[in-house]
């Protein structure tokens, strides 16, 4: 009788373990859904009237078309990605096979994610995300420009160091948790800062300088404004929940509007 009890014990224990485990894992998951919002991947990893984050969605550089990827834990997807291949991929820019990445990628901004929240991503992408079988389209841009040598020398010139954001000292826990948001995650910076003649952007963080989100040149023909308050044709208030209800064209402003 007194093995019974102990055996039952042990395996409640380990029934009890094996729960907090999961709900863990769940809390993991929900976790990376509100960072996946965040960093609005919906948005340019869905094609218009596809399945979510299967990729697709064709997207104009300056010298031809791109597609984006799928990124659901399927086969044709991230399926066999490890965490490493994929912080490999989101924050440094650089795809499983080894070749760089093109910025359409906001790799230079998700470089400030921090590493938890990438173990959170990783967990939503590879269990909260509907498998999708769908494999990626090659890009349009024809040989010799579709080498993607060029674009590793790009990464190597202008993208960051991966490292988490470092709050200011003595900052408020709330600016910072925005700045955090906003030059990580949130990538604003990747439209609403202007870039050089090599395309990096001017600045990546509120201390680089003010150009930082200081306005973009034209953007399939729109323009992301200064979203700095001491800029004179800085943010409306209340005007970003207009700017979706009026149709615009472009694919990055429609993938925008759609994950809005
Ligand atoms: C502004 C558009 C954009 C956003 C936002 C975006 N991506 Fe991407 N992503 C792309 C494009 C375009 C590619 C393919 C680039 C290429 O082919 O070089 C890509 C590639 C990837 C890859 C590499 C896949 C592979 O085949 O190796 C991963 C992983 C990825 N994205 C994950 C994410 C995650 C996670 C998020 C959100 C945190 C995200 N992306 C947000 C545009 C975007
Ligand atoms: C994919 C490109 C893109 C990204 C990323 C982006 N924006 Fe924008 N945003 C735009 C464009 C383009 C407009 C202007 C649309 C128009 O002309 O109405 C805009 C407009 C705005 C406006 C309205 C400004 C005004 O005065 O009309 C606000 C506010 C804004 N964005 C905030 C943000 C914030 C905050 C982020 C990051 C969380 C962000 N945006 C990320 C492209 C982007």
């Amino acid at each position: 009788m007194k093995t019974l009890v102990i055996a039952t014990f042990a395996a409640s224990l380990a029934w009890l373990s094996s729960c907090s485990v999961s709900a863990a894992e769940a809390e993991l998951v929900k976790q990376g859904e509100y960072l996946a919002r965040a960093g609005d991947c919906v948005a340019c990893h869905t094609a218009k009237g596809g399945k979510p984050f299967a990729g697709g969605l064709p997207m104009e550089t300056p010298i031809g078309v791109i597609y984006s990827t799928n990124i659901t834990p399927d086969k044709t997807g991230l399926g066999d990605y490890s965490f490493e291949d994929f912080d490999k991929a989101v924050r440094h820019g650089v795809a499983k096979n080894g070749s760089t990445l093109y910025p359409a990628m906001p790799y230079p901004s998700y470089a400030r994610v921090s590493d938890s929240d990438m173990q959170a991503l990783y967990a939503y992408f590879m269990k909260g995300v509907e498998p999708v079988p769908q494999e990626n389209k090659d890009s349009d841009i024809p040989w010799p420009l579709s080498m993607r040598w060029p674009l590793a020398a790009w990464r190597w010139m202008f993208a960051p160091e991966v490292a988490d954001y470092q709050a200011p000292a003595n900052a408020d826990p709330v600016i910072s948790r925005g700045a955090y948001l906003v030059e990580g995650l949130g990538h604003c910076g990747a439209c609403h800062t202007p870039r050089a003649l090599t395309m990096q952007e001017k600045a990546l963080s509120a201390a680089d300088g003010n150009a930082f989100l200081s306005g973009s040149a034209p953007l399939e023909g729109w323009i992301a404004k200064s979203l700095r308050g001491d800029h004179k044709d800085a943010l409306a208030v209340g005007a970003r929940s207009n700017w979706c209800s009026s149709s615009r064209p472009g694919a990055v402003i429609a993938a925008r509007c759609l994950a809005a």
